[in-house]
């Protein structure tokens, strides 16, 4: 079974088996059915990089279904289910007036695999109005709930990839989204100048996304012209005892203070200046407008996108002492 339409890299890797699941009751008789097989969970496909072929049974997520299921004066708790696509999702709260998601237009990906890396774009992060997920585990199929708190939320970081990796399947997220008094959040990078371009004053949630989007066109491919994880790089944070020496050494370079401590470093800064921005390797490249992001030009395998990212990580370390971690999972 050819996953090539089922990872927005679009890399060509097969897999031994495939199922999709449209019900969590379906999902559990697949999963009890396949105890002793090697199971892979396969979302929406957005954030993996595919080295090689799957020798597994490969169980997608399908599950759709967005739901209010609580309110009260100021705020709306709505449920949606993981195959949801995020997109589609955060355009049906702003339909609504629901505030909270607006600056995360346009993020490729199902609902169900953002909490796994804790989304962001534009100042916001999916932990800033996440209430809970549902997630059945893959050993005894029993369901539980995992709150803000347990999932334990970082920078692209949550429990998810790391203490419990590949021991649960998110079934649904709960957010909380503001019905009035929105908190408009537009100070990030170029999304006023955006809004003050098309003279908006007193943006609207739909005022905001719109601004994201017509920023992440401008910058970032659409994995089904070119195909893309999105940024393929970690920001590296450093503490500022480590980025005082570099910083006297590349005084030009972009920093942003994160803590009394820590500073993060744009990695697509870094990237850049190494060279590698606009660069092609066969059909396996760096994007011309944002040099974080990887793309396949058609034919790249895997591994020839996984060896141009090796090269990069060895090229800024040598370059600027900085190592830069994978922020897409390499199957
Ligand atoms: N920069 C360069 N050259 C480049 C790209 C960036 O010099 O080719 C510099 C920019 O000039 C800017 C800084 O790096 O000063 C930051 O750039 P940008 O605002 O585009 O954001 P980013 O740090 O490169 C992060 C997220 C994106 C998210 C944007 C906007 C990570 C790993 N990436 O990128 O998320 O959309 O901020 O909030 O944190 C994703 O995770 O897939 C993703 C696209």
């Amino acid at each position: 079974f050819s996953l090539k339409n089922y990872n927005t890299f679009g890399i060509e890797a097969k897999a031994a088996q495939f199922i999709a699941v449209h019900t969590v009751a379906e999902l559990r008789t697949v999963l009890q059915e396949n105890k002793d097989t090697p199971k892979f969970i396969l979302g929406g496909g957005s954030n993996m990089l595919l080295t090689q072929d799957i020798n597994a049974l490969v169980i997608h997520v399908d599950l759709k279904g967005k739901r209010i299921v609580d309110e009260d004066d100021d705020f709306v708790w709505v449920e949606s289910m993981a195959g949801e696509n995020w997109h589609e999702f955060v355009l049906w709260t702003i339909g609504q007036d629901f505030g909270g998601l607006e600056n995360m237009s346009l993020i490729p990906g199902n609902v169900g695999t953002t909490p796994v890396q804790n989304i962001g774009a534009y100042g916001t992060e999916i932990k800033d109005t996440f209430i809970s997920c549902e997630a059945i585990a893959i050993n005894n199929q029993e369901t539980q709930i995992f709150t803000a708190h347990e999932c334990n939320f970082g920078y692209r970081e949550s429990v998810f990839k790391n203490e419990i990796k590949d021991q649960f399947i998110i079934t649904s997220v709960v957010f909380k989204l503001s019905k009035r008094n929105h908190k408009i959040s537009i100070s990030y990078g170029d999304i006023a100048a955006e809004l003050a371009q098309k003279n908006i004053i007193t943006p609207s949630l739909k005022n905001v996304s719109d601004a994201v989007i017509a920023i992440r066109k401008s910058k970032l491919p659409d994995p089904k012209e070119l195909g893309n994880s999105g940024s393929f790089f970690k920001n590296p944070i450093l503490t500022k005892k480590d980025f005082a020496p570099i910083h006297s050494k590349f005084p030009e370079m972009k920093y942003y203070e994160i803590s009394d401590t820590e500073v993060k470093v744009p990695a697509g800064w870094l990237i850049e200046q190494a060279g590698f921005k606009g660069k092609r390797f066969g059909d396996a490249g760096i994007h011309k407008n944002q040099a974080l992001v990887l793309v396949n030009y058609g034919q790249a395998t895997g591994q020839e996108i996984l060896d141009v990212s090796k090269k990069i990580q060895e090229t800024v370390y040598e370059q600027f002492g900085i190592k830069i971690d994978a922020e897409v999972n390499i199957i």
